[in-house]
């Protein structure tokens, strides 16, 4: 068993925003804010438990076998043959079943945190399949566009998952980013329900020209081309029903001079790639009143590419 060099740990690991409207489960990147904190503290009991939970409103469940980050450690400590106890402290500090990765930045601030307290017998490469069967406890399915750029930072490219491939992109200078989430749950593993099995060939050509074009856009910093690569054929159109004036936050984005506009992850949040700190504000604040002159409660984050991932910070 690897040596046990400290006893409390505090990681942050941050939101991010998956799919960039036309690579579902392959693209994601991850924000400065908002994020999650975990505490985590080693203790003699040889057990994982959950001590508390803060921000949650009382959702997420207390069960170490049910709560994503109690359950990625145990996961993690069976493969190194450790029965270490572990106390865990959650403060969410991003709304749940959002579209921003709130459940994958749980499991990745706890995995960072769990590694480090074991005096980090793993790569954070080697993190990410763990931080991938939270994902799954969650909604499912193991994808990795939330828990790859929260675990990495920057902006991320799922080139393929058996074994999962990572490739972390170029981010254009000056490239902001305006997140506004209307106050709805939309819980990822129904937005994955109501999805497709199978697509037109016609659909698809479109989807990974869009795709080539967005990444060509991203190694170029070319504005223009990414902006015309940022459609979903396939998957925004059967999700965006469910997000209450979709289109018209789309067209308030876009007549603004946003970069481009959609889904982040499953939503209802909504994002949109902007050229400044001011554009992305003023953006936000415009959706913001639109949602609220439909009585739909809001928050909003401006926020750039976060290039660290989760952080290990002082207690
Ligand atoms: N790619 C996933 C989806 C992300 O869209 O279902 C979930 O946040």
């Amino acid at each position: 068993m690897p040596n046990v060099i400290s006893k409390s740990v505090k990681v942050f690991a941050p939101a991010s925003v998956s799919n960039l409207n036309c690579g579902f489960d392959i693209l994601g990147f991850a924000l400065d804010d908002p994020g999650d904190e975990v505490i985590l503290t080693l203790n003699e009991s040889k057990k994982v438990s959950i001590e508390k939970i803060t921000g949650d409103n009382g959702l997420l469940p207390t069960d170490p076998e049910k709560n994503t980050a109690s359950a990625v450690i145990q996961y993690y400590l069976k493969q190194i043959n450790s029965n270490q106890g572990v106390s865990i402290i959650l403060h969410k500090k991003m709304p749940l079943n959002s579209g921003l990765g709130s459940s994958a930045a749980s499991s990745v601030a706890a995995l960072v945190g769990i590694n480090e307290l074991m005096g980090k017998p793993m790569s954070r490469r080697e993190l990410l399949p763990f931080a991938m069967e939270g994902e799954c406890l969650a909604c499912g399915n193991a994808h990795a566009d939330n828990v790859a750029p929260s675990l990495f930072g920057g902006l991320v490219l799922i080139r393929g998952y058996n074994p999962p491939d990572i490739v972390k992109l170029p981010v254009p200078d000056n490239l902001w980013c305006a997140i506004v989430h209307p106050e709805l749950s939309i819980p990822t593993r129904e937005a994955r329900q109501i999805l497709p099995a199978t697509i037109p060939l016609r659909d698809a050509v479109i989807q990974w020209g869009n795709v080539a074009g967005l990444i060509a856009g991203f190694y170029s910093n070319d504005m223009e081309l990414i902006r015309r690569s940022m459609q979903d054929v396939i998957i925004e159109p059967v999700r965006k029903v469910r997000i209450p004036l979709f289109d018209s936050m789309r067209k308030i984005a876009m007549d603004a001079g946003a970069i481009g506009f959609g889904i982040s992850g499953s939503g209802p949040t909504v994002f949109a790639f902007c050229n400044s700190l001011i554009q992305s504000e003023n953006i936000c604040k415009s959706i913001s009143s639109l949602l609220l002159t439909s009585s739909i409660e809001n928050q909003f984050y401006v926020s750039k590419i976060n290039q660290q991932g989760a952080l290990i910070t002082t207690l």
